[in-house]
């Protein structure tokens, strides 16, 4: 009987990917690994394997992926030196664990990306290859659910403020590379494969328009420069790393490190990525939701 783990699984992503995978396969065949295994509750009702597993602690991701023929790593948060060393102490751990299957949400282009995010999922691709373990790279596009905050913004009356310009990016939603990451777990045929998983690719201006339909009102958008963009996000309250990783995140944008649009996610999915205007209207439904 094989047996499937999800890494992150009390975080947005692995949460949704839990859950699909749950639609897959039984639960009794699903083990999750987690920080902290209070968080998962609801899934160890569902009947799921709910182990403690911390990238800092590779004792403990022996114990987690005990037994495991198919993992999902989902990478980790933090800065990229800390994210590198996590993420190999868990690869090592898997290959110490006899783990058949790696797939690793990884980032667009992630051997050549210009973006400061990319030296993390390089080097954890190249961890995972060293291993010898058969793979799956999920090369996740942007989450559209990242501009949550800038939407609540234009909600209360404020424009969209960029200082990406032009620059393209494959939003879609978190559902589509959740979906995507437990069809390429539980499914055959994605051994040693990269997937390049994005949306229709979009500019800011799209996603404003996106905003304005999903509301009826025109929402503008302000194009600034970096140090523009940075003192608004300083003024708004944002602590100087987050205003600094955004900022980057924005020149990463413009200068076209996120323009990655593969026909992956859509053939994985077996049906047409959730469009950038469907995906908008869902973070606007979510964001009323929660008034
Ligand atoms: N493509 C994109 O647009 C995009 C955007 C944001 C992030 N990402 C990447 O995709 C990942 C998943 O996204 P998300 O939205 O699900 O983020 P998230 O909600 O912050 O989830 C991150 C997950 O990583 C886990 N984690 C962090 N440090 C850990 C550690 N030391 N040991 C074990 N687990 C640890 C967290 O565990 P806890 O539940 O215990 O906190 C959480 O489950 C992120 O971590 C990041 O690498 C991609």
């Amino acid at each position: 009987m094989t047996k499937y783990l999800v890494t992150g699984a009390t975080g947005l992503l692995g949460d949704k990917a839990v859950k699909a995978l749950l639609k897959r396969v039984p639960a009794e065949q699903v083990a999750i690994s987690v920080r902290d295994p209070r968080k998962a509750d609801e899934f160890a009702k569902l009947g799921v394997d709910v182990r403690q597993g911390d990238y800092d602690d590779a004792a403990s991701l022996d114990r987690a992926f005990a037994g495991i023929e198919r993992l999902l790593l989902i990478s980790s948060q933090g800065d990229n030196d800390t994210r590198i060393k996590q993420h190999k102490t868990a690869v090592d751990a898997a290959k110490r664990a006899g783990v058949k299957f790696i797939a690793y949400t990884s980032a667009p282009n992630a051997t050549h990306s210009k973006l400061f995010l990319a030296e993390v999922h390089k080097a954890t691709e190249e961890a995972i290859q060293a291993t010898g373990i058969p793979y799956s790279f999920l090369r996740n596009n942007w989450y559209v659910e990242n501009e949550t905050e800038s939407v609540k913004g234009v909600l209360a009356g404020a424009p969209l403020i960029t200082s990406a310009g032009a620059g393209l990016a494959g939003w879609t939603t978190r559902g589509d590379y959740a979906e995507a990451a437990a069809i390429v777990l539980s499914g055959e045929g994605h051994q040693n494969t990269i997937y390049e998983l994005s949306g229709k690719l979009s500019t800011y201006d799209d996603y404003a328009a996106a905003i304005s339909k999903a509301i009826g009102k025109e929402v503008s958008v302000q194009h600034v420069d970096d140090a523009t963009y940075e003192r608004i996000m300083t003024e708004a309250g944002l602590p100087a790393p987050i205003v600094q990783m955004l900022s980057l995140i924005q020149q990463g944008i413009r200068s076209g490190t996120l323009a990655v649009e593969g026909k992956d996610l859509a053939a994985l999915l077996d049906r047409p990525v959730t469009s950038l205007e469907d995906a908008v209207a869902e973070v606007v439904r979510e964001i009323n939701a929660s008034k």
